[in-house]
């Protein structure tokens, strides 16, 4: 299959191309469309085959359900059993934004859609090309990621290139994204409403508009028996083709240790990638170094996280060496998504 891709100006959005786009979704098809946390691998999401197309192109296990991504709030009721009372609280403050809330599914979504759960994922996204490709597809789009299972998410067309290319019939490219994690995921047919995956709508955020939330016990021990509840957290997601490890600590001792190991490492003959800081990467004098932005600057580390793990993989390092990025605000998410990525190795000094 070729695979088209189409540039997109989400300032001046090209209704035609849009028109096209909601078309191939209709009739079935996927098509790869940037949200404003990481690309997103779209089919219809009432038809059980297109939904199955999903599963079929990013290699992914077919008990991972998809999230159901809407474009005004009443298509939320008409997916649902019922819509639990904080959603609309939550849709007021973070709708369109990148906020999944979980809520039980009625019959119109079928189970290929929800892993075959009887919940079903629900987020309005805010980037407008998202937005125009919802309401051009007939209202409901499932998407994952749009990459290969087991790869970083995306956060550029160019990615999606990469994994994707010949498997699906058109990417449109609205350029970079702008948060580059994946949404924050609330589950609301819970008691207490439950954080399943930490992302840039924090806990504290959550609470301040609903009351008390709670986290899933099984995303924070890596050791934990508890298996996360949603899904998709339970694979080794998000993995570089490196050995990755983390060096938490204070600066001058990391930047230390990270030299002593990059030496060691180079001395076996290894290849070592170093993920520092606008800060730190003056003092680091092996390895190919890259910079994931000003250590202040959480937005950008965010941003910039999934296409360096990316990078390193094109150079074929055997080994990366990250700082910690344990920031204030979206510090968690940010986290979450690199002890994944180091299958938890951490080192402390
Ligand atoms: O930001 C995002 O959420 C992006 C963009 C494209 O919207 N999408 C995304 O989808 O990250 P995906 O499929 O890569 O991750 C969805 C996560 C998985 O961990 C899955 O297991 C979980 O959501 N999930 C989906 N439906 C669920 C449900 N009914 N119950 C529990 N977890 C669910
Ligand atoms: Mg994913």
């Amino acid at each position: 299959m070729r695979t088209d891709i189409v540039k997109i100006d989400r300032n001046n959005i090209d209704i035609k191309e849009m028109r096209h786009a909601g078309e191939i979704i209709r009739e079935g098809g996927l098509v790869a469309f940037p949200t404003e946390t990481v690309y997103g691998l779209g089919a219809d999401a009432l038809s059980a085959e297109a939904s199955g197309r999903i599963y079929a192109a990013k290699g992914r296990p077919s008990d991972n359900p998809l999230i159901v991504h809407i474009a005004e709030f009443k298509d939320l009721a008409a997916i649902a059993q019922q819509v639990p009372s904080q959603a609309q609280a939550l849709a007021d403050a973070f709708w369109p934004g990148p906020l999944t809330m979980i809520v039980r599914k009625n019959s119109k979504v079928p189970y290929e859609t929800t892993g075959g759960m009887d919940t079903v994922a629900v987020r309005m996204p805010s980037d407008p090309i998202a937005l125009e490709l919802i309401r051009q597809s007939g209202g409901y789009i499932a998407a994952p990621s749009a990459n290969t299972s087991g790869k970083p998410s995306p956060t550029m067309a160019e990615h999606v290139a990469l994994d994707l290319d010949g498997k699906i019939p058109l990417i449109l490219d609205g350029g970079p994204v702008q948060i580059g994690l994946e949404s924050t995921i609330i589950d609301l047919t819970e008691e207490i409403p439950m954080i399943l995956r930490p992302g840039y709508i924090t806990r504290e955020m959550l609470t301040k508009v609903i009351g008390d939330v709670e986290t899933d016990p099984g995303l924070i021990a890596a050791d934990s028996d508890r298996k996360p509840k949603a899904p998709g957290m339970k694979y080794k997601h998000y993995a570089p083709k490196a050995d990755l490890v983390l060096i938490d600590g204070d600066e001058e001792k990391v930047v230390a240790k990270i030299n002593e190991l990059t030496a060691e490492a180079e001395a076996r003959g290894e290849r070592v990638g170093i993920i520092g800081t606008d800060e730190t990467i003056a003092r680091y004098s092996r390895g190919e170094v890259v910079s994931i932005g000003a250590r202040e600057d959480e937005d950008a580390i965010a941003q910039h996280l999934y296409r360096i793990l990316r990078e390193f993989d094109d150079l074929g390092v055997d080994r990366i060496y990250s700082e910690s990025f344990a920031t204030p605000r979206i510090g968690q998410a940010i986290m979450n998504r690199l002890l994944k990525a180091a299958g938890h190795q951490v080192l402390t000094v």
